[in-house]
C-alpha cells in the first residue's frame, strides 16, 4: 500500500458553525479522509488575531467545534483531529518563520489588506494580524503538507506559505515541501438575507438549530424578489430556497416545485415549510450526534487529547529537523 498523501487544514474557532461551513468546507473534509492522511485543527491562537480583546468564548467555541466536526462525519480513527495551541512547536515554528519572512510580503496580502479597510470594530494594527500568515504558514509546513484544502479567500496564505518554505529552504537546506491549495468549490447557497451565510450577518441556520428553529429562519428566507405577490409566478433559478431544496429535498418533489412555482399553483409559504422539513430531517443525524457527544465530556477530551499526540509527535520531528538545520539545536557540548 502506497502512503496517503498529506493534507492540512484549520478551522478559527469564532462561533457555531453553520449550513455554510459545512457545505463549504466540513463536506469535503469528510470526504476526503478516506484518501489522504488528514490533519484537521482548531486554530484557537488564530482567533486570537482579531478577538485579542474579548477572548472569553474562545474555548468553549473551540469545544464546541470539535463536537460539530464529530458530528459532521469527521472521524478520530481517521484523521488526526487538534488543537492549534496544544502544540507548543506552532509557536516555535512561527517564531523562526518570522525571522526570515520579509514584512512587504506581509503588508501586500490582499486578505490583510482588505480587513484593515473592512473591519472598523477593532484595532487590526497589530505585530500578530499583521504576521497572521506566518502562524499558518508554521501550521501548514510543520506536517510537510502536499496540500491545503481551502476557500479562494485562502489562496493568498498559501501562496506566502509557499514562499517562506522556499525561502527556509534556501537558507538551511531542503526540508519543507511547497503545499498547494486544494480548492473548495464554494456552496450556492446564501443566507436567508441572500448575503453570503455569517454568524455575524444573523442570517445563519446552525448545525445546532432545532427543527423549530430551522423553520422559522426558512420562514424569514428572500425568495425570488420579482415574486411579490401569491399569485405572480416565481422563478426557482434565482431562489435561494430553491438552492436549497436541489441540495435537501428529494428530485421527484423539486421537479414539482420546480413547475409549480412558475405558474404560481405553490406559494413560497407552503414551499419554504417543505423546504424546512427536509432540511431539518438531513439536520437529525447531526443533532442527535451533537447530543451524544455534548453528554459525554470525557469522550470529546479522549478525542482531543489522542489527537493532539498524533500531532504533537509529528511536529516534534520535524522541530528537531528545523533546529539542526538552523544550528540552533544544544544537545551535548553548546557553540563548541
Ligand atoms: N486562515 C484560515 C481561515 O481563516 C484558518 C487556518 C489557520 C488555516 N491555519 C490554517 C487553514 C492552516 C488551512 C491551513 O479559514
Ligand atoms: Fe422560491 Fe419556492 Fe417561492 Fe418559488 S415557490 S420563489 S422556489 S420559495
Amino acid at each position: 500500500m502506497t502512503e496517503k498523501r498529506r493534507i492540512v487544514s484549520g478551522m478559527r474557532p469564532t462561533g457555531p458553525l453553520h449550513l455554510g461551513n459545512l457545505l463549504g468546507a466540513l463536506a469535503n473534509w469528510v470526504n476526503m479522509q478516506d484518501d489522504y492522511d488528514c490533519f484537521y485543527f482548531i486554530a484557537d491562537w488564530h482567533a486570537l488575531t482579531s478577538d485579542y480583546e474579548d477572548t472569553r468564548l474562545i474555548a468553549a467555541y473551540t469545544r464546541q467545534m470539535m463536537i460539530d466536526w464529530l458530528s459532521v462525519g469527521l472521524l478520530p480513527e481517521k484523521s488526526t483531529l487538534f488543537i492549534q495551541s496544544h502544540i507548543k512547536e506552532h509557536a516555535e515554528l512561527f517564531l523562526i518563520l518570522s525571522m526570515i519572512t520579509p514584512v512587504p510580503w506581509l503588508e501586500r496580502n490582499p486578505t490583510y489588506k482588505d480587513q484593515m479597510v473592512q473591519i472598523k470594530d477593532k484595532d487590526l494594527s497589530t505585530f500578530g494580524f499583521l504576521g497572521y500568515p506566518v502562524l499558518q504558514a508554521a501550521d501548514i509546513i510543520m506536517y510537510k503538507a502536499f496540500g491545503v484544502p481551502v476557500g479562494v479567500d485562502q489562496v493568498p496564505h498559501v501562496e506566502i506559505t509557499r514562499e517562506i518554505a522556499r525561502r527556509f529552504n534556501s537558507f538551511y537546506g531542503e526540508i519543507f515541501p511547497e503545499p498547494q491549495a486544494i480548492l473548495t468549490q464554494t456552496p450556492k447557497i446564501l443566507g436567508t438575507d441572500r448575503r453570503k451565510m455569517s454568524k455575524s450577518y444573523n442570517n445563519a441556520i446552525f448545525l445546532s438549530d432545532s427543527p423549530k428553529a430551522i423553520r422559522s429562519t426558512v420562514s424569514q428566507m428572500i425568495t425570488d424578489p420579482q415574486r411579490a405577490r401569491r399569485s405572480d409566478p416565481g422563478n426557482p433559478d434565482i431562489c435561494n430556497v430553491f438552492e436549497f431544496h436541489k441540495i435537501y429535498t428529494d428530485q421527484q418533489k423539486v421537479d414539482t416545485i420546480n413547475r409549480e412555482c412558475r405558474t404560481a399553483q405553490i406559494g413560497c409559504v407552503e414551499c419554504k415549510k417543505i423546504m424546512a422539513d427536509y432540511l431539518a430531517a438531513a439536520l437529525a443525524p447531526v443533532r442527535e450526534k451533537r447530543t451524544y457527544y455534548e453528554t459525554r465530556p470525557a469522550l470529546v477530551d479522549e478525542v482531543i487529547s489522542n489527537g493532539c499526540d498524533r500531532a504533537r509527535k509529528v511536529a516534534q520531528k520535524t522541530l528537531d529537523e528545523v533546529r539542526t538545520s538552523i544550528r540552533i539545536s544544544y544537545q551535548g557540548t553548546i557553540g563548541a
